[in-house]
């Protein structure tokens, strides 16, 4: 019988932001197809965790540590523990992330020239210096080992802009609302962050890769929906469970070769 080319047994990986839409997803795939999650989250509580994983919240394979990715010393403490118990994590998904939510105060969605600082700070802190951080730690670990999967999670709007016009409906007699810039700058960044630690690392055999995704159905407004499947291609946004394979690959051995790349997956966003 042929060997599983996709196989994540028992790898110890962290998935940062894990209590999320996407995070848990992640994380469950992984755990079913044999790997310890050791899942980081600014969020905590056992009700939280019994809602996002429900029977898989009391698995063995899963463990839950209260990180804030911005603190150096919070990561730490979790990655001592997680060396103590399970061994040097083989893979890092980087995937915790703030975006500004659409429910968001008026001045993180109105013009470009009024963004305001605060804002830009906060994003950058989280997405930037928190996946850098986490990098630094959980990578620099893995480069100890000799071996190791990092992966960066980006979006279609850090490598195209979004396109406000899908945005228009919203705009009122109080102002115009216009995505930010914060989460796109944010997200770019990360392309040359992946690219730096990819040559960096390379004689360590820690491969470091991006993974871009495009919009998860979440319920949104109908009249959001109505214009952004319009632009996509396929004429939907993502289910919540349609990137789990791309995770799984690009942490096993069938992307053994795959260092420095951004795989995009996104409906066909950026095709036209
Ligand atoms: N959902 C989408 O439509 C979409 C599209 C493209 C890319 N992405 C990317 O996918 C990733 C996951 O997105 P999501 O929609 O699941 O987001 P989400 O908001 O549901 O989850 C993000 C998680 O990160 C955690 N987090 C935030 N700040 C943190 C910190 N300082 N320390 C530790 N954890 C922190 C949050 O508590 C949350 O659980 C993000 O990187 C996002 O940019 C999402």
């Amino acid at each position: 019988m042929s060997r599983n080319l996709f196989d994540v047994t028992d790898k110890v990986i962290v998935v940062t932001g894990g209590l999320g839409q996407l995070g848990a997803q992640f994380s469950k795939a992984l755990v079913e197809a044999g790997s310890r999650v050791a899942v980081f989250d600014i969020q905590s509580g056992p009700q939280l965790l019994s809602d996002r994983f429900g029977d898989l919240a009391v698995s063995p394979y899963l463990r839950f540590y209260a990180v804030d990715i911005t603190s150096r010393k919070s990561i730490e403490d979790a990655v001592w523990q997680i060396i103590a118990e399970w061994g040097t994590p083989h893979g890092l998904v980087n995937n915790a992330a703030l975006d500004t939510p659409p429910n968001a105060p008026a001045a993180e969605n109105g013009p470009f020239e009024t963004y305001p600082e605060a804002s830009w700070d906060r994003v950058m802190e989280v997405n930037v210096k928190g996946t850098l951080l986490c990098c630094q730690v959980v990578g620099g670990q893995m480069a100890e080992a000799g071996r190791g999967s990092i992966i960066n999670i980006a979006s279609i709007y850090g490598m195209v802009s979004p396109d406000q016009r899908i945005y228009e409906y919203r705009h009122t007699d109080e102002g115009a609302f216009f995505k930010p810039v914060a989460y796109s700058a944010s997200k770019s960044a990360l392309y040359n962050l992946t690219r730096y630690l990819a040559t960096y690392w390379s004689s360590r055999n820690v491969r470091v890769n991006t993974l871009t995704f495009a919009g998860v159905f979440n319920n949104q407004d109908e009249r959001f929906l109505e214009g952004y499947c319009a632009k996509v291609p396929l004429g939907r946004m993502a289910h919540e469970d349609e990137y789990n394979g791309a995770v799984i690959f690009l942490l096993s051995e069938a992307a053994s070769y795959m260092t420095g790349s951004n795989m995009v997956i996104d409906g066909g966003w950026t095709a036209w």
